[in-house]
């Protein structure tokens, strides 16, 4: 996809953090965004933020983890600015920083319900929207670092897994879209400031039980825990990443290129285990 300008685009989890930067980067290249957030009003912040600086959006309320929800956001978006041409997956919590043997059922059910299950719900709302605009049409689903090398050090072990099977979804659905012409990309950033720890604690649902995860929000200057890559960006910095790689259509966005060398370990690992299974170590 390499025409942004004129087109809408939609960002769920676009009212904080990384999805408003995107939100605020896609704005900036003329397409009119369409925010969509749990939250609304911090949508509709987000939204008065684009218009400041002279762009168009539009705020909706979107649960990724309901597919009636999403139904709903992707009538409204249809119905008030068109078919949409970009969809980025962006939502998604940290809901435990604890050893595995301290996350409970509840917590991997509401880590996999939005995280991964939420990603998958959102593109099969918006994939008919996007098809009508293909070979313009195009996907960024967003994971982690933590989807393509396992965090060593600190404990997140559910966010972990649901980042790698995101990773995984996202690959799939690149090479089964290839031949419709719509293009798909994951982002795999490392530490960006957010709030995703205290909005994660302040969106889980009291199905999915306590969160017993400590007061931290993902700031420079707070007291963040250990991270595998420890160097902050500020979210805003995301968003021409995202636009370049989309107009490459990249299939990994990637944003700290300090993390490279530890996913050049995992996969020199990876050859390792080959040598030895063909009995050549
Ligand atoms: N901040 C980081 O360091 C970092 C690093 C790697 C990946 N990520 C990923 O980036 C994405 C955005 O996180 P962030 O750090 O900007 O956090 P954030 O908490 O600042 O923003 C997340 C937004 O998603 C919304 N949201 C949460 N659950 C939702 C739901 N069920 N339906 C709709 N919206 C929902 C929240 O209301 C919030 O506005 C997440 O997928 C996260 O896992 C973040």
């Amino acid at each position: 996809m390499d025409e942004l300008a004129g087109r809408t685009a939609v960002v769920t989890g676009g009212g904080s953090g990384i999805g408003r930067g995107i939100a605020l980067g896609l704005a900036a290249e003329a397409m009119t965004v369409v925010v969509a957030d749990l939250h609304v009003e911090s949508a509709e912040a987000v939204v008065a933020e684009i218009a400041e600086r002279g762009g168009s959006g539009l705020a909706v309320q979107a649960d990724v983890t309901s597919t009636e929800s999403l139904a709903a956001a992707a009538k409204e978006t249809l119905a008030r600015v068109g078919p949409a041409s970009l969809l980025c997956a962006n939502a998604g919590v940290l809901a435990k920083i604890a050893p595995l043997e301290k996350h409970t059922l509840e917590d991997w059910e509401y880590t996999l319900s939005v995280n991964l299950l939420g990603v998958v719900k959102t593109v099969d709302a918006f994939l008919p929207a996007l098809r009508r605009n293909a070979p313009q049409a195009h996907i960024v689903n967003t994971a982690s670092l933590g989807g393509l090398i396992s965090a060593e050090g600190f404990p997140i072990g559910a966010y972990v897994a649901s980042k790698y099977a995101c990773v995984g979804y996202s690959e799939v659905l690149r090479a089964e879209l290839a031949g419709e012409g719509i293009g798909v990309s994951v982002l795999c950033p490392g530490v960006v400031e957010s709030s995703l720890v205290a909005t994660s604690m302040r969106n889980r649902p009291q199905g999915f039980g306590a969160q017993d995860a400590p007061e931290m929000n993902l700031r420079s200057g707070s007291d963040p825990a250990p991270a595998p890559v420890p160097s902050f960006m500020a979210a805003e910095d995301v968003g021409p990443i995202v636009v370049r790689a989309i107009r490459a259509n990249r299939l990994h966005v990637l944003t700290h290129p300090a993390a490279r060398e530890a996913v050049e370990r995992r996969f020199e690992g990876i050859r390792e285990d080959f040598d030895f299974a063909s009995g050549s170590d």
